[in-house]
């Protein structure tokens, strides 16, 4: 641990104005600096760097404060993390905490790929082969400048040529594999990457992690971008295209516009729109959006205009909206355009000024989505329309919401409110399970009849005292899951919501914690599931055994009984389909529970034994 007389030896020995200085233009004003913030946006400085203070803070926003706290903010890093970093500059040693922050040791990753990128440029812009891709870039309007900022390089069509290079480097072809940079055929080691126009990729320390390479002549045999596999150091679904050169603009404006692909991304930049970044082309990711949080309070969307685009779009609202606080507003371009193409059209002025001006909130945007071009006197377009509302209603919950859109809806469909109102109730009847069970929303429905804890079922019991099990160590929580008790995947015999804490604990916060810590797993739940995790499972701690909370016996105790119970959860099921079903169904799900009233009898059976 740190001490505070070692805190305090930190600020002494840091140069804040050193510091600073690598984030801010400073100018000598007295005794002290001045800039302009980096945390809002402003035409006066009033960012203040005392040297004998060791304060550096913003008069206007009140952002930064000691060496530390700088720190922490700038690079949206912890306390310890910013410790550490300035304990490192100082020379100061602290026990403990340098080996755990600095994790794996990845730095030979990162400087095999900063090797692939400068050749990369290198190629690009300095050879021969590299003329046609160039010229390629430059008739998209993509110029000299925009090719510096973005770094973006070619891959020649050689089978070797990065290959050589890297060799020539020092580097061992098991690193290079292990990045996706190389492959091992017949003839030995070949590129990857081969006569493409090669875009970097990097995560949010601004490491280049991944390539997207895209063909620059016109070739239906090829897929037109490639992008490097999934390693070590790339997670797809963990990284933003041109989020770590775009932070210092997200935190003035607060903002961050999110585009499909990279060459949106670049062309909004044309227009000064310097927050855009894209998710390359896949759907957006819970991790995304959360990264998004810490950098920015709003995201503007701007995906392509065509249907997929718009559908992306429709997706990612029910998706940021699940999962974050974020401000959120939606532009559609016309002519099923995407920025690219409306910017290459109509000018990066007409385009910044377009996306000004047509900012939708997400309610709006959906009632656009949902009614334009459409033809209501066909009843079946009607029937569309008040689906895709009723199910973004459902979702939304909110009585307001509702009311404002069904009277819009009504004045557009020209049917009367009272109607649409009747069909919102029973379709909210009828459909008890959204349709976007694949995005954490049903946690409202099942939160709105949480049983109190004097009242859960036995079987509910075990689900919650097994997730207590599993919140003792990440150890504990694989033995669970790969206890031999298990005759189908663990997370199988839970009820929904505590299939969405499981998936929390053990896909999310134990990728990148490896002890629990409440606080910090707290932070990982959302509103209802929040509120159900604390209402459940921290009562529920009250029957562990304080001084000795990891008992192996009563765990598989637990996992047989939810295994043995499994029967009559499905039982459960089946009787509550019963009712709506056709007869032909009946007769099947009949049958089926007969099924099931056997296996539960033998697991009963068994158990007694
Ligand atoms: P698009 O097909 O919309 O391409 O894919 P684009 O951004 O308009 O690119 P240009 O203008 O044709 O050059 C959007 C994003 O999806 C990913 C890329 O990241 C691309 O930027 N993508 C697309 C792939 O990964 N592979 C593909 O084959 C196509
Ligand atoms: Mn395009």
């Amino acid at each position: 641990m740190v001490s505070n007389e070692q805190i305090d030896e930190i600020i002494e020995k840091t140069d804040i104005v050193d510091l600073v200085s690598e984030y801010v233009n400073l100018e000598k004003a007295g005794s002290s600096y001045r800039g302009l913030c980096p945390f809002h946006n402003e035409k006066t400085p009033s960012f203040m760097v005392s040297p004998s203070k060791k304060i550096a803070k913003c008069m206007g926003c009140g952002g930064g404060g000691s060496p530390i706290s700088f720190l922490m903010q700038i690079k949206n890093i912890s306390f310890i993390e910013a410790v550490s970093e300035l304990a490192a500059k100082a020379g100061i040693k602290i026990d403990g905490i340098q080996k755990k922050k600095n994790g794996p040791d990845y730095s030979k990753y990162y400087s095999i790929m900063d090797t692939a990128a400068k050749f990369f440029r290198h190629s690009l812009l300095n050879t021969k082969s590299g003329e046609k891709a160039l010229e390629y870039l430059h008739k998209r309007g993509i110029d000299d400048k925009q090719i510096e900022a973005f770094e973006i390089g070619f891959a020649p069509n050689l089978n070797q040529a990065l290959y050589n290079v890297l060799k020539e480097s020092g580097f061992n072809e098991i690193d290079m594999s292990e990045l996706g940079l190389i492959k091992s055929g017949n003839n030995g080691f070949y590129d990857l990457f081969k006569n493409r126009i090669m875009f970097p990729i990097k995560d949010e320390q601004g490491h280049v992690v991944a390539f997207s390479g895209r063909i620059y002549v016109k070739d239906d045999s090829q897929p037109k971008y490639v992008n490097s596999p999934e390693t070590i150091i790339f997670k797809k679904g963990n990284t933003l295209f041109h989020l770590s050169d775009a932070i210092s603009n997200i935190r003035k404006t607060h903002r961050v516009v999110l585009c499909e692909g990279q060459i949106d991304v670049i062309s909004a930049t044309k227009s000064g729109i310097d927050e855009a970044i894209c998710s390359m082309g896949t759907a957006l990711t819970a991790n995304q959006v959360k990264i998004i949080s810490k950098y920015a309070k709003e995201v503007v969307l701007v995906y392509d205009g065509d249907n997929a685009g718009q559908k992306a779009m429709v997706k990612a609202i029910k998706l940021i909206e699940a999962e974050s606080d974020l401000k959120l507003r939606l532009v559609s371009l016309p002519s099923k355009m995407d920025p690219d193409e409306f910017v290459s059209a109509n000018g990066p002025e007409a385009f910044l000024d377009y996306f000004n001006k047509n900012q939708l909130d997400s309610t709006d945007f959906m009632l656009k989505y949902a009614t334009q071009d459409k033809n209501f006197s066909d009843m079946s377009e009607v029937e569309a329309a008040k689906l895709i509302i009723f199910d973004y209603l459902k979702l939304k919950n909110s009585q307001v919401i509702t009311e404002r859109v069904l009277e819009k809806l009504s004045d557009i469909m020209v049917i009367s409110k009272a109607s649409l109102s009747i069909d919102f109730s029973k379709y909210c009847n009828t459909n008890q399970v959204p349709n976007f069970a694949e995005i954490s929303t049903n946690e409202t429905l099942i939160n709105n009849n949480i049983p109190s804890n004097e009242f859960l079922s036995s079987a509910a019991r075990c689900e919650l005292r097994l997730i207590n099990y599993g919140k003792i160590s990440k150890d504990i929580a694989m033995k669970i899951e790969d206890s031999s008790l298990l005759k189908k995947p663990f997370i199988e015999y839970l009820e929904r919501l505590n299939q969405k804490l499981w998936s929390k604990l053990v896909d999310e916060y134990y990728i990148t914690n490896d002890k629990f810590d409440e606080n910090i797993f707290l932070t990982y739940l959302k509103h209802d599931l929040y509120n159900c995790y604390v209402a459940n499972i921290e009562s529920l701690e009250k029957n562990f055994d304080k001084y000795n909370p990891y008992n192996e016996k009563d765990m598989n105790e637990c996992i047989k009984s939810l295994v043995s119970n499994a029967p009559k959860k499905e039982i459960d099921e089946i009787d509550k389909s019963f009712y709506n079903a056709s007869y032909e169904n009946k007769k099947e799900l009949l049958n089926a529970k007969i099924e099931k009233l056997k296996e539960l009898n033998k697991n009963k059976k068994e158990s007694r034994k």
